[in-house]
């Protein structure tokens, strides 16, 4: 499965069947969250608590819009080495990369950031002086029952999980404002931004705004990244996507963190309201 069929069937997943997952396979996905490209030099760190009554204790049973994630055998908790948006960052663009993968080898998943105790996973595994409990992923294989599925639907009807908002109402035109439409735009810049469509954010609020700036001569744009909302996770989250889609469609890209720079904003004319997150800009650069 290509990352791009990842990113399409991926979808956040709230019943798991009672069904293990092979060690070997688990041990790959910490080696992948270990290894994976990150944004910043201190880098986050993913733990797993394993075996389906100790995650459900670690578990709310309702927050918020949320019901409770049920039968999971498996809980991806992620580290970040202290509490800033930038650790938050990171660790959205590297945990994403893991719950990509996972949906490659056929597993289900769940970013929680408010459905469960984080008082409870820090007293159940081993911390590192300041780090600090940011996230975490449920991991499984899915129930398939009709029950699981009224459920899961449910849930997701109540968040409009399946709900995206169009490219034309995420993306401007060289500068803020100006309207962009898929018409003469790259085949390959197309895919990636439909990758960034499909990612996953909190509550879906799906808070990043792209500004696409075409160099002279340049073969790719630059794409700067803002969010509409301060959610650190969501917009590491869609940096991942685009760098992984990136890749895959031979836009030889890397990203270039900029979280809160006033000078980005003001280069392509962003207001106020929104978060300077980073530019993809061409490799070369
Ligand atoms: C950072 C983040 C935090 C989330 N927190 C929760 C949560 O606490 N509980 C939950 O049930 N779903 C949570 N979700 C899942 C979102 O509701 C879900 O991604 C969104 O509705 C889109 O649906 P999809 O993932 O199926 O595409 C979270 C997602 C993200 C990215």
């Amino acid at each position: 499965m290509s990352i791009r069929d990842a990113i399409r069937s991926r979808r956040s997943t709230r019943r798991y069947a009672d069904r293990l997952v092979p060690e070997d396979v688990l041990e790959s996905l910490l080696a992948l969250a270990h290894r994976a490209p990150h944004l910043t030099e201190w880098p986050p760190r993913v733990t797993v608590v394993s075996g389906r009554e100790q995650v459900a204790r670690l578990l709310a049973r309702y927050a918020g819009v949320y019901g409770l994630v049920e039968g999971a055998p498996y809980l991806l908790v992620g580290l970040i080495p202290g509490d800033s948006e930038l650790a938050r960052l990171d660790l959205g663009f590297v945990l994403e990369q893991v719950v990509l993968e996972a949906t490659r080898l056929g597993l289900a998943t769940c970013w929680m950031t408010g459905s469960y105790y984080p008082d409870r996973v820090t007293q159940e595994i081993a911390l590192e002086p300041g780090e600090v409990v940011a996230a975490t992923v449920a991991l499984g294989y899915p129930r398939e029952d009709a029950m699981a599925r009224l459920h899961d639907a449910a849930i997701r009807r109540l968040v409009s999980a399946h709900r995206r908002r169009p490219l034309e109402d995420l993306a401007f035109r060289g500068r803020w404002g100006v309207r962009w439409t898929s018409e003469g735009t790259d085949p390959r810049v197309l895919e990636v931004l439909e990758m960034a469509r499909l990612a996953p954010s909190a509550k879906n609020s799906q808070p990043w705004r792209f500004v696409l700036e075409h160099g002279v001569g340049e073969e790719f744009p630059a794409l700067h990244l803002f969010l509409t909302h301060a959610m650190p996770m969501d917009g590491g989250i869609v940096m991942a996507h685009i760098a992984l889609a990136a890749a895959e469609v031979g836009w030889a890209g890397r990203w270039q963190v900029r979280w809160r720079d006033l000078d980005l904003a003001a280069a392509v004319g962003a207001p106020p309201s929104v978060v300077p997150v980073g530019s993809f800009v061409p490799k070369s650069d």
